[in-house]
């Protein structure tokens, strides 16, 4: 039995309720995009309905440095503002418990929680919002002291919920802490987990986009998704690699290492290599710093000689998408998966625009869109499609890029660590903690 247990099989009434969220929208202080957060409100209320006592917790930013492992606490990874914005927008009373650190060691007890949560039980907060988890010692490392941290977190709840789609990585607080507590799917987790399902087991042809800065980061998911998909279009650095080494010219920014992964990627590939759809215009521009009226050219890499040596190719033109060949595939296409800005956009936003506009117009396929940067792209420049996107049921926006691409690399939709160990825990029949 593979099955992810979910938060409507628990008992709550009365419960600490351990959840671990991704509310990672903090970026010096402010909320960019409160998206995450409304995602998972439906979790809270459930919560509430089933008489549980929540204690939140999410990682904001990355003050962990892996090298030294060392934390570094700054106001602008700080929870507070995920407070404020829940306090308002539910009308909730919110506490975060003051915990200090140890130097650059990271926060290593909680004993001041144990009065919080006497506020929580006798109403005097609606819920406990733990500081950012990655300000814990513990929280992303490998050794004892990611048990510890789990251990201790779990000794003050009855119940963990991990509705941490974004989270994918396995830290102490979506992984760990599975073997100390009774563990449950939140509704979001579910939600995601089951439109991923729609990427593996797709309405056909399946139209993948992916574009990304760096190869080495997305050569496991994309030769996962090559298997997967109909057609696979690359976007980015990615696809600069590509061309570099399919037609033996040089790009200013992508280095010999990209390129190299891009054979490989290829070769990795070559029964499927039919499948990766080359969009021709190609968007040259002189700097990345600035764009002029004349800093910029199009040029159809089809008719570059080998040897051409090109400067920054910042975007894939317009054109691409008026191609009759490209229109035909995307309007018979059943569904697309789209974690893919194709430009650098603050400076080129056509490409990326022109590409949404025209699956947009896709009225009846599925339209899977993952990560953060495409959807905020798609937002801002069209701004009134994405409003309409929002409400429309051939769409779907994940909570996280990164989860999903790690799921197709895994082969399953559940095939994230922190899900894994949720249905594991759960097989075994043991969620008694
Ligand atoms: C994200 O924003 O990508 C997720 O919250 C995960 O954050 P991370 O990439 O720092 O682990
Ligand atoms: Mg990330």
């Amino acid at each position: 039995m593979n099955k992810i247990p979910g938060m409507n099989e628990a008992d709550l009434r009365g419960k600490i309720c351990l959840v671990r969220m991704d509310h990672n929208v903090v970026k010096k202080g402010k909320i960019k995009d409160s998206m995450r957060i409304d995602a998972t409100i439906p979790t809270l209320l459930h919560i509430y309905k089933k008489g549980g006592l929540p204690i939140l917790m999410t990682h904001v930013g990355r003050p962990y440095d892996k090298s030294t492992g060392e934390i570094s606490i700054s106001d602008n990874d700080s929870v507070i503002p995920i407070v404020s914005y829940l306090e308002e927008k539910l009308q909730l009373k919110g506490i975060v418990p003051e915990l200090k650190p140890v130097g650059r060691e990271g926060i290593t007890e909680l004993s001041n929680l144990t009065n919080s949560i006497e506020k929580l039980k006798t109403g005097e907060a609606d819920f406990i919002y733990l500081p950012n988890t990655r300000w814990f010692k513990g929280e992303e490392t490998k050794d004892d002291s990611s048990e510890i941290f789990a251990k201790m977190l779990a000794s003050y709840a009855d119940v963990y919920i991990n509705d941490a789609f974004g989270s994918w990585q396995a830290h102490a607080s979506t992984y760990s802490i599975v073997r100390y507590l009774p563990s449950y799917a939140g509704l979001l987790m579910q939600k995601e987990v089951d439109n991923i399902l729609k990427v593996f087991e797709p309405k056909r042809p399946l139209v993948a986009i992916v574009a990304g800065s760096k190869f080495d980061t997305k050569i496991g998911p994309l030769s996962s998704l090559v298997r997967i998909a109909d057609h696979l279009i690359l976007g980015g650095v990615i696809y600069n690699a590509y061309l570099c080494y399919k037609y033996g010219i040089s790009i200013k920014g992508v280095t010999v290492e990209d390129i190299a992964q891009a054979e490989k990627f290829v070769l990795d590939c070559t029964e499927h290599s039919k499948k990766i759809v080359e969009l021709p215009y190609i968007v040259e521009n002189n700097s990345i710093e600035a764009r002029t009226v004349d800093s910029w050219k199009i040029h159809d890499v089809r008719e570059l000689e080998a040897g051409t040596e090109l400067g920054y190719v910042l975007d894939v033109a317009e054109a691409n998408f008026e191609l009759a060949e490209i229109k035909d595939m995307f309007n018979t296409a059943g569904s697309f998966f789209v974690n893919a800005v194709m430009g650098y956009t603050s400076l080129f936003p056509e490409g990326s625009k022109a590409m949404y506009s025209l699956i947009d117009s896709c009225g009846n396929a599925m339209k899977l869109f993952g990560g953060g940067d495409t959807i905020q792209d798609f937002g801002e420049y069209l701004p009134g499609t994405f409003s309409r996107a929002k409400n429309n049921s051939s769409y779907y926006f994940f909570t996280g890029g990164g989860a999903i691409l790690d799921a197709i690399q895994q082969g399953s939709a559940t095939g994230m660590k922190p899900i894994q160990a949720l249905i594991e825990k759960n097989n075994k029949g043991d969620q008694r903690g």
